[in-house]
């Protein structure tokens, strides 16, 4: 089958075609990012395989259905970035990879929590020019803080139980509360909870719009002051200008994402000698007390593998006429 594959980068060809070696699809690689303006590079290709930035809105699926597509593979778990409904309506399937490493994403979440706290980025800079002062430095023990899991799932239940590891009281919310969760010794609370008491909140649920800036200025207000707040989940999650204000006040003690609302214009590309116009990534890149790491919270050895493997064989299953393990239905 004949593969377009979208915001490729080199460790995508590496392991695609790895994967590939036995399937014997035609993968035809593309820089670009999909969207409007490159939805025409999938003419004739049977599939397309697409990131989390890629645009698979109902212009851009139109255009792939006329152009010959019936598969659309995306090589991430969440799909915010797909519109399901539309897909359904021109017959196209859509797969993702439900699982690859929930581990990838929750040890990053821990190593931004633990960054963020300890100040590992401000020592960082400092040692590698002889300051080897402590001024500024000071964390605090994670040992006997309680933790607050937003997003239960496979991601949240991993962080949650390393967390538990530390010593902490781990708290969490979730719309489908979950036994795995509670099984590890954590209990779930209403989201009043989770700003009363968590001095930190890590996120793990996906965009929908009942999720879309779940974290804003009424929900920052009702924060316990000083918390700790990490996303690597969506960057729609939070209201980033809310977020900025909050830290200028000290309402928020820190700062760590993986994901930012307007990632799609930044991340995955070396922008080192260019004058970026987004004010708001830029104030929060300013602050002591945040870090951003650029999506890469899956990019793991064994999370690539499983991903390109997945996908592979999610479009062996369609040119075979089989169920689709990985399919996502709208609805
Ligand atoms: P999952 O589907 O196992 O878990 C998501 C959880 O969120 C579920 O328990 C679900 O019930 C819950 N949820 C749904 N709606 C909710 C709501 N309105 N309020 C509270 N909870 C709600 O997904 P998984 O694998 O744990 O991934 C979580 C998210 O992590 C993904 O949606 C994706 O956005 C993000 N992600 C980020 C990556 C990165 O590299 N930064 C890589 C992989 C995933």
């Amino acid at each position: 089958m004949k593969i377009a594959v979208f915001s490729a980068k080199r460790y995508d060809r590496e392991f695609l075609d790895a994967a590939n070696r036995g399937a014997g699809h035609q993968l035809h690689y593309f820089d670009a990012p999909l969207d409007a303006d490159s939805v025409g590079l999938a003419a004739g290709h049977e599939a397309v395989c697409i990131f989390v930035n890629d645009r698979a809105d109902a212009n851009v699926l139109d255009a792939l259905a006329a152009g010959g597509t019936r598969l659309v593979a995306l090589r991430c778990t969440g799909f915010n970035n797909v519109d399901l409904e539309a897909a359904g309506r021109l017959g196209l399937k859509v797969v993702r990879v439900v699982t690859y490493s929930p581990y990838s994403v929750a040890e990053h979440a821990v190593a931004l929590l633990l960054a963020i706290n300890r100040k590992i980025h401000r020592a960082y800079n400092r040692t590698r020019d002889s300051n080897f002062s402590l001024d500024g430095l000071m964390g605090f023990d994670l040992h006997g803080k309680t933790v607050a899991v937003v997003g239960t799932g496979k991601i949240g239940c991993v962080f949650a139980k390393i967390m538990l590891g530390f010593g902490c009281e781990v708290i969490g919310y979730d719309k489908y509360p979950s036994e795995a969760f509670r099984s590890l010794g954590a209990r779930y609370t209403e989201p009043d909870e989770i700003g009363a008491r968590a001095d930190i909140i890590s996120l793990h649920c996906p965009l929908t719009p009942e999720t879309h800036h779940i974290v804003n200025a009424g929900s920052l207000a009702r924060a316990k002051r000083g918390a700790l707040l990490i996303n690597t989940s969506r960057g729609g999650l939070v209201d980033t200008e809310a977020v900025v204000e909050a830290l200028k006040s000290g309402q928020l003690g820190g700062l760590a994402i993986d994901v930012y609302e307007q990632e799609a214009d930044l991340f995955f590309r070396d922008l080192s000698s260019t004058v970026i116009p987004d004010d708001v990534i830029q104030r929060l890149l300013s602050f002591p007390n945040a870090i951003v790491t650029g999506h890469q919270a899956f990019f793991t050895q064994e999370a690539i593998l499983t991903i390109c493997q997945t996908t592979i064989d999610s479009v062996t299953q369609f040119a075979s006429g089989l169920p689709l393990t990985d399919e996502i239905k709208s609805g």
